[in-house]
């Protein structure tokens, strides 16, 4: 199974009870969710490598460290991952952006693919998938199998809320991949939402109803 890291920080923590509460509007919704994504994602750029250099300050010429290595690509699946993105680039400016859409059918709650535009060198990255809520898992494995199939080797996926079957589906079927998230909830309902969760995060960060 993959690396389950739950991000017990207090202030994730914290962000996740005012996510939750109904009456949190649009706004501070979407602003929870960007910091969230900016928390979650330090814990999940843990790991990037770095090389020395040297670097001459007014005093002495200091040996220090800047990242190195393969660059990063934040993929968010539409909609609700968008408002992740500015959270993680606004840690990894240089990181190139993706989008994979993926819909939720709603008879047989499988996802399906509607869009995919992705970096011409993606295959050259790593990838940091986001997707705030997973619920049954279906589309988090969609989206990993469409980054799988670009050739990406080295792929991380970021959610702020997850179901324990939808992120055991999500362990399961990619072993590879480490997954970083905020909490893990007590279950799905009959329509496949997360119980409790925030409800639809899409909505409620578009404000959509
Ligand atoms: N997607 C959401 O936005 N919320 C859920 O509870 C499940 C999937």
């Amino acid at each position: 199974m993959a690396d389950l890291h739950i991000i017990n920080h207090p202030l994730v923590q914290h962000k996740i009870s005012l996510l939750r509460d109904k009456n949190t509007g649009t706004k501070e919704f979407r602003e929870l969710v960007s910091e969230l994504a900016m928390l979650i994602g330090y814990e999940a750029t843990r790991d990037l490598p770095l090389k020395e250099i040297e670097i001459e300050t007014p005093v002495a010429v200091a040996k220090t460290k800047v990242i190195s290595g393969r660059k990063l690509a934040v993929v968010p699946v539409l909609r609700a991952g968008l408002g992740m993105v500015d959270g993680v680039t606004s840690l990894v400016p240089a990181a190139k952006i993706g989008h994979i859409g993926l819909f939720r059918d709603p008879d047989t709650h499988t996802s399906v693919q509607y869009y995919s535009k992705l970096p011409d060198d993606i295959a050259e990255r790593d990838v940091i998938i986001v997707d705030p809520m997973v619920a049954t898992g279906h589309s988090a494995n969609s989206a990993i199998e469409v980054i799988k199939g670009k050739g990406v080797k080295n792929i991380k996926f970021m959610c702020i809320i997850c179901s324990p079957e939808g992120i055991n589906a999500v362990r399961e079927k990619n072993p590879d991949v480490e997954i970083y998230a905020g909490v893990v909830d007590e279950g799905l309902n009959e329509d496949k939402y997360i119980v409790p969760g925030v409800g639809d995060a899409g909505d409620r960060i578009f404000g959509t109803k």
